[in-house]
């Protein structure tokens, strides 16, 4: 399998300025569509199974002279997409859970050479990108979101002053006022009790999902926030890439009785007396609407790193902190990915690596314009013994 960071450099092509969203009435699916209409100047096609609902979403967006239009796409009628990627230079998937779905807008963006972006948090669906991705002749990002598209630009970062990498705490701290959708909510308790992989000693490892709680410091508004162990891509791409010993990565929510909660489900689930928890993932979103009202909409995401400088142990921590909004952080990387494919500055075929995609100058100007605050501690020495 070609690792995301085996990329060929090749002039880049000027891509039609279109870009579909599959999963467009979805809750990031939707975020995408107003960014990229914001963001970029590209015509829009916001796609899913059920157009009506679509047109009514997209009301005060559709009509003449508009940049957007809707259209149907089921992913798993690879007749729609193939469809859809008409006159398309850019697709991205943000249909979900990705558990679920098949590979068919992959697929049918490689046989076009579309240029292809992905939201996946699924390991075992990225795994099948890279693999499949390894010859295109198109960029392939796949997990082009907080995991591993955002963390990774955060721990080049975070690493830079480094000569080893021995650890990467990766991290996330979603507020609760706007609560998740189904199809987060879905893939986040497909890792509940259940076996996922972390990278220790150089290698993957199975661990239970949702254990091992561990804090990390964020700054204000955020500040001190418990983990626990979820399954998410790129953990071992990551590990390869910075040569670490251990990269692990926590989400901690904000209400911290919904995390406990979720914590308790996780024992049934190991003791096989609960096969998974994901058919509930209506009941929890709920439950976590219910408790909207308590919750912010803060978010926050960090990478804390190790390792060696000068003989010495250092300690580095890079953090993005959005103190409005932060439930859009997710889509950040999607739209700053479509941007440079539009705009020809990402010449690279092939799988796009996570920690190399985006200057951090760019970033900083990125996040600036969302009013999301990005953080660098200075590497300190650490007591070796
Ligand atoms: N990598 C990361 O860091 C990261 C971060 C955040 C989210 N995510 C992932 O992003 C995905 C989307 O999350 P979300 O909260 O926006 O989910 P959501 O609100 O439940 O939306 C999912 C959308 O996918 C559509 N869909 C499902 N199956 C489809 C199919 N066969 N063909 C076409 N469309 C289909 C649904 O359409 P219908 O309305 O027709 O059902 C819905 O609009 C989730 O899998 C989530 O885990 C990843």
């Amino acid at each position: 399998m070609a690792a995301p960071g085996d990329v060929r450099r090749v002039t880049a092509p000027t891509r039609r300025p279109t870009v579909l969203v599959v999963g467009a009435g979805g809750y990031f699916g939707r975020q995408l569509v107003e960014e990229l209409l914001s963001e970029t100047s590209a015509r829009v096609i916001a796609a899913g199974r059920d157009v009506a609902r679509l047109e009514q979403t997209f009301c005060d967006r559709l009509g003449e002279g508009s940049r957007l239009s809707v259209t149907r796409v089921d992913l798993h009628d690879g007749s729609t997409v193939e469809a859809a990627l008409h006159g398309v230079g850019v697709c991205i998937g943000a249909a979900g859970p990705f558990q679920k779905l098949p590979q068919t807008l992959l697929h049918a963006a490689l046989a076009r050479e579309v240029a292809y972006i992905d939201l996946s948090d699924d390991r075992r669906f990225c795994d099948v990108v890279l693999a499949r991705a390894a010859d295109a002749a198109v960029p392939v990002a796949t997990g082009w979101s907080v995991l591993p598209a955002l963390v990774g630009v955060l721990a080049r970062r975070a690493t830079e002053a480094f000569d080893v990498v021995t650890s990467l705490d990766l991290s996330i701290a979603p507020g609760n006022r706007m609560p998740r959708a189904h199809g987060t909510v879905a893939s986040l308790l497909a890792s509940v009790g259940r076996p996922i992989e972390v990278w220790r000693d150089g290698a993957c490892l199975t661990v239970s999902g949702w254990s091992e709680p561990a804090p990390f410091d964020y700054p204000a508004p955020v500040g001190r926030r418990k983990g626990w162990l979820v399954d998410v891509p790129g953990l071992d791409v990551l590990g390869r890439t910075f040569g670490a010993d251990r990269v692990e990565f926590r989400v901690g929510g904000e209400i911290g009785f919904l995390n406990v909660l979720v914590s308790a489900l996780a024992w049934p689930v190991r003791w096989r007396i609960v096969p998974s928890w994901v058919p509930c993932a209506g009941l929890l979103r709920c439950g976590m609407a219910l408790f909207g009202r308590f919750g912010t909409s803060v978010g926050a995401v960090g990478v804390e790193a190790s390792g060696r400088r000068a003989g010495h142990g250092v300690r580095a921590r890079v953090t993005l902190v959005a103190e409005h909004d932060g439930h859009r952080i997710p889509v950040l990387p999607a739209v700053e990915m479509a941007r440079h494919l539009l705009d020809g500055s990402e010449p690279r075929t092939g799988p796009l690596p996570p920690h190399d995609w985006i200057g951090w100058d760019d970033l900083l100007v990125s996040c600036e314009r969302r009013g999301y605050r990005l953080n660098c501690a200075e590497a300190t020495m650490v007591d070796d013994g």
